[in-house]
């Protein structure tokens, strides 16, 4: 039975699990190596709870309740001790990922699964570094976390059934709707949203239309909730480019290969929301989406 949950990394994916985790009444340990990150993201679940709970979507006394059951921890070993499940939804990169696997591998208990956010990373590799490959697994959650309704169960090549089953039926418990993919790059989820994000900003790059343009067509023309330079935007340009890099390496296919406007504007630093600037420019506490100077007319 799982009760005890851990989640590496308290960004906004790990902030987002936590709190869909203690919902659900989980005991929850947000794991990460920064206080202040930490301390960042109980405010962000907090200002998320309150805003449920002000549409009446829960009660304040759940918002007491799943706070509660979120405790906060600097430090990684005492975080898994008696895990049942560890999420780690670190930084992307390879290297840090596999050094976290062994250290929880030889931390946590013996049945705790090792699961990861990762949204592009070999999970094959990643559980090749533990001594319980059947035990690892992916929990592909989308942002923004409380809302996105898709977790993309990841088997890595060895994962038993059992705990793919225990891990589809935990995101069911979420409230979640969990679908199993297997583990070659990109997923499903990226495979496909990445290749037409890359595809929106070529249509960009040669001219054959703006980004307000590009962005309308595909949210009036396919129903779109965001078009898709505002979701990379949204995602952020650091990381499509990441995940097209990984899947062209992967596959080996140039098909994957960003862009190089999508270059560019990371090289620059133009990372979308999070740096202020991408395909749109972003004001504090505005919702407006305007287009960057760079790509207006
Ligand atoms: N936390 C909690 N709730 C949130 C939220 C957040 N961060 N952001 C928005 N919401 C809620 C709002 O409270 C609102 O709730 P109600 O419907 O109950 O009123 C609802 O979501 C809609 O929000 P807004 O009215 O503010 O704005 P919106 O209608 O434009 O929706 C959106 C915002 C949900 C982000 C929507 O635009 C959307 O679905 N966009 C696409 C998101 C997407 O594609 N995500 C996947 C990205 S890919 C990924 O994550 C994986 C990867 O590996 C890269």
């Amino acid at each position: 039975m799982i009760k005890n949950v851990t989640i590496i990394g308290a960004g906004t994916m790990g902030n987002g699990i936590a709190q869909v985790f203690a919902m659900q009444d989980f005991n929850v340990t947000l794991c990460d190596i920064s206080a202040s990150s930490l301390a960042k993201a109980m405010t962000t679940i907090g200002n998320n709870l309150d805003r449920m709970a002000k549409k009446e979507a829960i009660s304040s006394a759940d918002v007491q309740r799943s706070l509660e059951n979120i405790k906060t921890n600097t430090d990684l070993e005492k975080s898994v001790l008696d895990a049942d499940l560890i999420v780690e939804a670190a930084t992307e990169n390879i290297q840090l990922k596999k050094d976290i696997f062994q250290k929880i591998d030889s931390w946590s208990p013996g049945h705790c699964i090792l699961a990861t956010n990762t949204s592009s990373i070999s999970l094959t590799q990643i559980a090749a570094a533990t001594k319980r490959p059947e035990k690892v697994i992916g929990m592909h959650f989308m942002n923004p976390v409380p809302v996105m309704k898709l977790v993309e169960v990841i088997r890595a090549y060895s994962t038993s059934d059992e705990v793919c089953a225990t891990v589809m039926q935990l995101s069911q418990q979420l409230g979640k709707i969990p679908v199993e993919v297997n583990d070659y790059p990109g997923f499903v989820a990226n495979r496909i949203l990445m290749p037409m994000i890359n595809e929106a900003i070529y249509t960009l790059y040669e001219g054959v239309a703006g980004v307000h343009e590009i962005d309308t067509v595909m949210k009036l023309g396919m129903a779109h909730p965001m078009g898709p330079l505002a979701l990379a935007d949204f995602i952020g340009l650091d990381v499509c480019m990441s995940i097209l890099n990984i899947m062209y390496q992967g596959f080996g296919n140039p098909k994957y290969a960003p862009c190089p406007l999508l270059v560019n504007m990371v090289t620059a630093g133009k990372l979308g929301r999070k740096s202020g600037e991408g395909f749109y420019v972003y004001t504090e506490g505005s919702k407006d989406l305007v287009v960057s100077p760079k790509f207006s007319k």
